[in-house]
């Protein structure tokens, strides 16, 4: 048993990510694999597999005291349940893009079969004792399925994304029910206060429920929802920073720079990034500061994501588009002024390069937290740190004031942000550095974990009575 009285674990999530070796692993993974550890617990999710049939028996492993328990998809659902409901309806709604989502009827029915097929699974590898976290909008239904079979545990749900204004998510074909499943959790988290007060907005205006003291309630049920802003290990990816790796990552990319300053981004190749504004802003000050030429250069990583689905490939075209475009339009032969690489590099390798970046350009659109930030401003050296550059409609922007915050739709203010900051002397740099790394010291992924489970856990609050329809 934990300190929060946490007998065991059970996550539940999508994708399942690596226990061991998480070279590659994001905030999910890590945050979890810990508190999994600690306890001996069980990791649920799809195994990443297709089949052409009907699913067999779930693959179970044990890896470094962790249980991890995966289920293959058939492919209609793997079209239907991904591709389909969580990809091309809920996540452009849920980062305000309204004009990308395409609803089929059959994408919902999809999406709760496969919850449906997750809690047939799980319910019977449960312990009476157990503790269940679902995360991210795959699984919002996952509690009422569990419930309508017996499981009486707790069970919380964390969004990994932002929440949407109450008048786009009732744009969506079969929001209520969607929304409704949320009140069979214990506790429901978001990323930040903007993201629960927009629920809020959603069960009081859309819903015609009501909100009372960390409570909701609404389509006859009641449930506790709270911010719980998602952290990294701050210490451990500073560490890896200067690891040998690290190291040899930052000298390597310091000897190509040759004296240039690097300015650098890493995100999944997703039109919510805010990737072509990006580059757009990159290339108005090449266009306006012709002194920068030759002393600049940009390095953007973004591996290839959700390429089944042509708002993406769309995306990646128009994106290889934009770098030919100011590769084209500027480089000198002894001179690129932009790398662009489609693949995901170690976690270790990213943490030497973001050592060696003079700014770190991190500009969605909209996102729930984003963690690149953060492991970017970790990866620092306090005493020469680089400049980050942050949307304001990040959820990070909420906690990282110290960053330069700009907005993303703003081209011209993404350009003086990066011209401020190409400029920016040490005393400022340090000044802004000091305060974004107590707060992630401060704000890790212990104590998001920690947060929600002793919210989670009716050990730590006695006093919470457990409504239920
Ligand atoms: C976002 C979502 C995660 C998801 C990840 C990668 O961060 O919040 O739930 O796993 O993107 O996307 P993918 O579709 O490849 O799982």
């Amino acid at each position: 048993m934990t300190r929060h009285g946490l007998k065991r674990l059970v996550a539940v999530s999508n994708r399942v990510g690596p226990v061991r070796g998480a070279a590659t692993a994001g905030g999910l993974a890590v945050g979890l694999v810990e508190a999994l550890r600690e306890c001996g617990g069980l990791w649920f999710g799809w195994s990443g597999k297709i089949c052409r049939s009907t699913p067999g028996a779930p693959h179970r492993q044990q890896v470094g005291g962790v249980q991890l328990v995966q289920v293959d998809l058939a492919r209609e659902d793997y079209e239907q349940y991904y591709n389909g409901f969580a990809n091309l309806c809920l996540w452009p709604l849920l980062h305000l893009r309204v004009d990308l989502v395409r609803y089929q009827p059959g994408y919902f029915d999809a999406y709760l079969r496969v919850n449906e097929q997750f809690a047939h699974a799980l319910q019977p590898l449960l312990h009476a004792d157990d503790t269940i976290w679902v995360h991210d909008y795959h699984l919002i239904p996952l509690a009422t399925r569990l419930r309508e079979l017996g499981v009486p545990q707790r069970i919380g749900f964390f969004l990994h994304t932002s929440f949407p204004p109450a008048d786009l998510l009732a744009t969506l074909p079969n929001h209520e029910r969607l929304m409704r499943s949320l009140f069979d959790y214990d506790l429901v988290g978001f990323q930040t206060e903007p993201d629960l007060l927009r629920f809020r907005d959603y069960v009081e205006r859309v819903a015609c429920g009501q909100v009372r003291d960390g409570r909701v309630s609404a389509f006859g049920g009641s449930v506790e929802a709270a911010a719980f802003p998602i952290g990294i290990d701050a210490h451990a990816f500073a560490a890896m920073a200067s690891s040998a790796v690290g190291e040899r990552e930052y000298r390597r990319m310091r000897e190509a720079l040759q004296g240039r300053a690097l300015i650098m981004g890493v995100d999944r190749l997703d039109y919510t990034k805010g990737l072509l504004r990006r580059l757009s802003a990159y290339e108005l000050l090449l266009e306006r500061q012709p002194e920068t030429h030759g002393r600049i250069e940009y390095l953007q990583i973004s591996p290839v994501s959700r390429a089944e689905i042509r708002a993406y490939r769309e995306f990646h075209a128009e994106l290889d588009h934009a770098v030919a475009r100011i590769n084209g339009r500027f480089a000198q032969v002894d001179w690129t002024p932009l790398r662009y690489l489609n693949r995901a590099l170690p976690r270790r390798t990213l943490a030497g390069l973001y050592r060696a970046a003079r700014v770190g350009m991190v500009t969605p659109m909209r996102d729930g937290m984003n963690l690149v930030a953060k492991e970017f401003v970790a990866a620092q050296d306090p005493a020469d740190p680089g400049v980050l550059i942050l949307s304001r409609f990040a959820g990070a922007a909420q906690q990282m004031t110290s960053a330069l915050l700009v907005n993303p739709y703003d081209t011209g203010e993404m350009a003086d942000a990066l011209l401020a900051a190409h400029h920016m002397g040490v005393e400022e740099r340090r000044n802004r550095h000091a305060p974004l790394m107590r707060e992630l010291l401060e704000h890790d992924v212990k104590r998001w974990r920690e947060d929600f489970l002793s919210h989670l856990l009716p050990s730590v609050n006695p006093l919470q009575v457990r409504s239920r329809r």
